[in-house]
C-alpha cells in the first residue's frame, strides 16, 4: 500500500473526526460494533509482521511479538511515507532549496499531525524530541524555579527521575483510584503557601500493570490546588484516543518507537510560558534569533526547544503514525485491544502457578499488556525459553521501575540495600523481576494461545534446551545458543550479555521450572 497522501489532507480530515469519540476506557460499548475489525484495516499493516526467527531446535517459526510495549514494529504506510520522503530529503528551516522547502513541509506537517492525534490545543507549543525520556527532561529543565513537583513512586523512571534535581513529592500510588485522587489532593493541600509553581506527574497507563490512570481527574485536582499536569504517555497513546483540550492536560510526553514510527523521533506538547521563558534545554544552533561572545537571543518556541538538526524523517515518521491511527480510528484500536486482553487474561489465567502483578483492582480499565510471574519458573528463564524454543518476544526484568517492582514483588528494604551495596562494589545481581506480555496492532488471538501452550509446556515438562546464567547479567540464556544472527547488509555486532555460551558457565538444565 501507498503512503497516506497528506497533501490532499483526506487522513487529516478523519483525524479531525475521531478526537471526539469516546475514550474506549470511560464507555461501555465497543466503539467498532458491527464495523468490520480495526485491525484487519490494511492501513494498519506493519513491517516485518511475517518474519520467521530461528528456533535452538534449528526450525524456524514466525516470530510472535508480545512486547509491543518495550518497542513496536513500524506501520508499513509510515515505511513508505520516509522513504517517499528520502527522495524529497534535505535541510530543513534554513534551505533556499526547493528540497528544503519540501522536507520543511513535511517537518512541520508533522507537528500539525501530532497536535492533532492528541487533542492539542491550537495555541500549545508541539516540540519534537527523541522520546517521553527526552520530553519530560525537557520539561523538568523549563520549570520555574522551586516548583513543586508530586509524582507517584509507581513510575517508569522517566517520569520518576528527572524531577530527582527539584523539589520532588513521591507519592505511592494506593490500592484504588479514588484513594489515589484523595492522597494527591491531601499532597496538594500540604503545600507551602506560595506563588512557586505546582506540577503533578503521573502516567497516562503504567508500564508495568497496563493500568490506566484517570488524568482528567487528576487534571481537575491538581488545577484546584493551582497545579498543573503532565501526562506521560508513552503506553497511553498507542492504546487509547487522547484528548488533552478535552481532559484539560497541561503537558502530554510520548515516543515515537511505541506509536508504530521507530525512527528516533517524539513530542512533548503542552502550555507555552514555561518552555518559552529561561534558558532551553539544549543550546545550540537553530535554537537562537542572534549570538554574540557575550550575549545569546533565544529564538520562539518551538525552535527554542529544538536545538540542533532535527530529525525531520523521524518526526514524519510519527507525524504519518498519528494520522494512520487516527483514520482508522483510535476508540475502535482500543476496543478491539481491550477485548484480546480479555482474552489473554482468560487464558493465562488457566496456566499453572500464573500471578499477574497489579496494583488496582482486576476490574480497572488497562492497556493491553499484562506482567507476571509463573510459580516455580524464574521469569529470566521463561523468557529465554520462550524465545529458544518457541520463537516468542516478551519483556522480562524490572521494567525501568525499579520502586514498582519492589513493591509490587514485596521486595524487604533489607533486600534492596543488599542489592544497592553488591550493586555499588560491580557485583552483576541478578535482580528480582517478572516477565511482561504486550499487545498490539497485528496481535491476534493465535498469538496469545501460542504463549499459553508455551506456558503450560513449561510449567509441565520444565525447558527442554539448556540454560545458564550469564554472569554479566545474572540472568538465563540458552546455553549453546546455536541461531544465527539473520544475514543483514549491515555490521553486526552482538551484545555480550545476550550471549551466554561466550562465558562457558555451567549447564543448569530445566533448574527450577
Ligand atoms: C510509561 C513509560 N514512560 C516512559 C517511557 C520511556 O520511553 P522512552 O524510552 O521512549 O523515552 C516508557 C518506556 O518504556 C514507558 O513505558
Amino acid at each position: 500500500m501507498g503512503a497516506p497522501d497528506l497533501a490532499s489532507g483526506s487522513i487529516l480530515a478523519d483525524a479531525a473526526g475521531t478526537r471526539s469519540a469516546p475514550n474506549p476506557a470511560r464507555s461501555a460499548s465497543p466503539a467498532h460494533a458491527g464495523a468490520s475489525p480495526a485491525h484487519a484495516d490494511p492501513r494498519l499493516a506493519l513491517v516485518g509482521s511475517d518474519t520467521e526467527v530461528p528456533l535452538v531446535s534449528g526450525e524456524m517459526r514466525r516470530f510472535v511479538n508480545l512486547d509491543y510495549a518495550a518497542s513496536a514494529p513500524a506501520l508499513r504506510a509510515v515505511h513508505d511515507a520516509v522513504e517517499e520522503l528520502l527522495g524529497w530529503y534535505s535541510s530543513v528551516h534554513r534551505g533556499a532549496g526547493f528540497k528544503s522547502r519540501a522536507s520543511t513541509a513535511a517537518y512541520e506537517g508533522a507537528r500539525e499531525s501530532i497536535r492533532r492525534f492528541v487533542g492539542g490545543r491550537s495555541d500549545d507549543a508541539v516540540i519534537i524530541t527523541r522520546n517521553t525520556t527526552d520530553s519530560i527532561n525537557l520539561l523538568a529543565a523549563s520549570l520555574p524555579p522551586g516548583t513543586h513537583v508530586i509524582a507517584f513512586a509507581g513510575e517508569h523512571h522517566a517520569n520518576l527521575l528527572p524531577w530527582r534535581r527539584l523539589k520532588a513529592h513521591y507519592l505511592n500510588a494506593p490500592a484504588t483510584p479514588a484513594l489515589m485522587l484523595e492522597q494527591l489532593e491531601s499532597a496538594l493541600s500540604a503545600l507551602p503557601h506560595g506563588a512557586a509553581a505546582r506540577l503533578v506527574a503521573v502516567t497516562g497507563a503504567s508500564n508495568v500493570t497496563g493500568e490506566i490512570w484517570p488524568i482528567a481527574e487528576i487534571a481537575r485536582v491538581a488545577h484546584a490546588h493551582g497545579a498543573r499536569v503532565l501526562v506521560d504517555a508513552a503506553q497511553l497513546a498507542p492504546h487509547s484516543p487522547i484528548d488533552m483540550a478535552a481532559d484539560d492536560l497541561d503537558y502530554l510526553a510520548f515516543s515515537g518507537h511505541k506509536l508504530y514510527a521507530p525512527y528516533g523521533a517524539g513530542a512533548l506538547l503542552g502550555r507555552r510560558d514555561w518552555l518559552a521563558s529561561g534558558d532551553p534545554f539544549l543550546r545550540g544552533g537553530g535554537a537562537v534569533k542572534l549570538v554574540s561572545i557575550a550575549e545569546t537571543l533565544w529564538a520562539e518556541l518551538p525552535e527554542r526547544q529544538e536545538a540542533g538538526s532535527p530529525n525531520v524523517l523521524g518526526a514524519v515518521a510519527l507525524g504519518v503514525a498519528c494520522d494512520t491511527l487516527a483514520a482508522v480510528g483510535m476508540a475502535r484500536i482500543a476496543a478491539e485491544e481491550r477485548e484480546l486482553l480479555g482474552y489473554a487474561l482468560g487464558r493465562l489465567a488457566a496456566v499453572d502457578g500464573f500471578h499477574p502483578l497489579r496494583v488496582w483492582p482486576a476490574e480497572h480499565a488497562r492497556v493491553g499488556l499484562v506482567t507476571f510471574a509463573v510459580r516455580g519458573v524464574p521469569y529470566d528463564l521463561l523468557a529465554a525459553a520462550l524465545s529458544a524454543e518457541h520463537g516468542i518476544g516478551i519483556r522480562h526484568g524490572c521494567f525501568c521501575a525499579h520502586p514498582l517492582m519492589v513493591s509490587l514483588l514485596e521486595i524487604s528494604d533489607a533486600e534492596v540495600h543488599r542489592l544497592f551495596d553488591e550493586t555499588r562494589l560491580g557485583h552483576h545481581e541478578r535482580l528480582p523481576g517478572a516477565a511482561r506480555a504486550s499487545l498490539g496492532l497485528g496481535s491476534t488471538r493465535a498469538d496469545v494461545d501460542a504463549l499459553c501452550t508455551a506456558l503450560d509446556t513449561l510449567v509441565a515438562d520444565g525447558p527442554r534446551w539448556t540454560y545458564s546464567v550469564d554472569p554479566d547479567t545474572g540472568m538465563y540464556e540458552p546455553d549453546p545458543d546455536p541461531r544465527p544472527l539473520p544475514a543483514l547488509g549491515m555490521r553486526l555486532v552482538e551484545h555480550p550479555t545476550g550471549h551466554a555460551s561466550l562465558h562457558g558457565h555451567a549447564h543448569s538444565h530445566g533448574e527450577s521450572a
